[in-house]
């Protein structure tokens, strides 16, 4: 009996843990490559090269709207020049992603509200 209990205390610590340590790899920012240039500190994602001068990303929901994310990701529009970052250039790259795969990267940059920088 008492064992029992230690292995449904065991499964039960494994069933909390395991979702929590692979949420920044599963996170869509990193499943679509952002990671590779920029870190979102929020989500406790770094980048992939550190050496890099980009921007992180925890906070640009607060600075831009979707309709300035989707057409500064396809390298459309310039940087919309910000507190902390008065770039006015055009994104380095430009996304590959499209259709619902897009919208679910222009949709959780809106969501990205966090404080650090
Ligand atoms: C090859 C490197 C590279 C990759 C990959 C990359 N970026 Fe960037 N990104 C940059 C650079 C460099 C800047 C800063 C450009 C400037 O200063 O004008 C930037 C800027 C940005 C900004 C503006 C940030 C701000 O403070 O306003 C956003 C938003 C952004 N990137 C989103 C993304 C997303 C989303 C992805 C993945 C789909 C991505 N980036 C992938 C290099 C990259």
């Amino acid at each position: 009996m008492q064992r029992a209990a230690v292995v449904f205390f065991v499964c039960a610590i494994i069933a909390f843990l395991v979702p929590r340590a692979s949420q920044a790899e599963e996170d869509l920012l990193v499943k679509s490559g952002c990671n590779k240039c920029h870190s979102i500190a929020a989500a406790g994602i770094e980048k992939i090269n550190a050496g890099m001068k980009t921007p992180d990303l925890s906070s640009v929901g607060k600075f831009h709207d979707a309709a300035f994310f989707s057409s500064y990701l396809k390298k459309e529009t310039a940087h919309a020049p910000h507190e902390g970052n008065e770039s006015d250039k055009k994104h380095m790259i430009e996304v590959k992603a499209t259709g619902a795969d897009f919208e679910a990267i222009i949709k959780r940059l809106t969501e990205l509200k966090g404080d650090k920088k």
